[in-house]
């Protein structure tokens, strides 16, 4: 009973999100670890990546951004003319917090003339201080891109020791953020899954630590790891990464098994998403999230330079 209560309230509030959207002329938008009603809200979901790509390419005047803070903000750095609103205001990424742009000034300085590369989860103005960008999905082509042969890497040191290896060449120097969601992973509990069920492939995020990443059989971003299920002949998986991603893998492939940690990957950030966040942000286009013009302009060369960069 109360579940069908749910479900109607679920299926009048998705009608309520598209007929405003319409009015509004808006596009949603949410990343892989939303809710699935907010998944289903939206228009596009996808990574940090291609989200950018979708607000920078999507001609819709307005932007409702179901995510967490830096994202909005990449949104309003690629489109400064059009009105990004970010679905619940709380939404923040801790790790994004482990960078300030004063800390970064203050190592920039030590470090001369080292380029920096910033993870998009990381605030406008850090990437206002940085020479280049990079997401999970292309952090090695970024890395390999560069010419100087030592780079600072913030804010994830996950990340950047997950590059490092792969690009032997260069000297990652790291930084010490991390993602609480994807850094808590136990080796010991992960182990024991594994060897609970053997033949499942383990497909893990960078941002795990590189103990984690060592039993990994797979590695790549939230859309990296989504298509992998589709693409491989296993029927068995265990996935490494927020639980958001079970909504859409599941859907796409019914038939195979999916197995996650016992102490669920949560980002309680993503799932404050709501719809009626949704509804309010399209009744009300607040909050909006609007980067600075003086700090845009320097955030947009880093992500654009970025975005230049051919994939692998
Ligand atoms: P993706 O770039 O893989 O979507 O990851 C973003 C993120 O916040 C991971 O924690
Ligand atoms: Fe930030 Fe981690 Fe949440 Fe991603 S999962 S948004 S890195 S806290």
């Amino acid at each position: 009973m109360t579940d069908n209560l749910f479900k109607t309230n679920e299926e009048e509030l998705l009608k309520t999100v598209a007929h405003l959207a319409k009015e509004r002329q808006a596009v949603i938008l949410a990343h892989y670890y939303c809710p699935p009603e907010v998944h289903r809200a939206a228009h596009f979901v996808g990574d940090s990546l291609g989200l950018s790509q979708e607000a920078a390419r999507n001609e819709a005047k307005v932007i409702i951004f179901c995510g967490v803070h830096f994202m909005a903000e990449t949104a309003s750095i690629l489109c400064p003319e059009k009105t990004v609103v970010l679905a619940d205001f709380e939404a923040g990424c801790p790790m994004a917090d482990m960078v300030s742009a004063k800390d970064l000034e203050d190592r920039k300085k030590e470090l001369s003339a080292v380029p920096v590369l910033t993870y998009v989860n990381s605030s406008a103005a850090v990437k206002a201080l940085s020479d280049i960008c990079c997401t999970s999905a292309n952090v090695v082509a970024v890395l390999r891109s560069l010419d100087s042969p030592t780079i600072l890497m913030t804010p994830d040191k996950n990340l950047a020791q997950y590059a490092q290896k792969l690009v032997p060449e260069k000297k990652v120097i790291t930084w010490p953020g991390f993602c609480p969601t994807h850094h808590r992973l136990n080796l010991k509990e992960i182990t024991a899954l594994k060897e609970a069920h053997p033949k499942a492939e383990v497909l893990a995020h960078p941002e795990c630590q590189p103990k984690i990443l060592a039993i990994a059989d797979f590695i790549g971003s939230t859309s990296g790891i989504i298509k992998r299920c589709q693409e491989s002949s296993s029927k068995e998986f265990i996935i490494l990464t927020e639980e958001g991603v079970l909504y859409p893998i599941k859907k796409q492939n019914p038939d195979k098994i999916f197995y996650t940690p016992q102490t669920p990957m949560v980002c309680p950030n993503m799932k404050k998403n709501s719809l009626i966040d949704i509804v309010k942000a399209l009744e009300t286009l607040t909050p909006i999230i609007k980067v600075p013009e003086e700090i845009r302009l320097k955030a947009l060369r880093a992500v654009e330079k970025m975005l230049a960069v051919p994939r692998d």
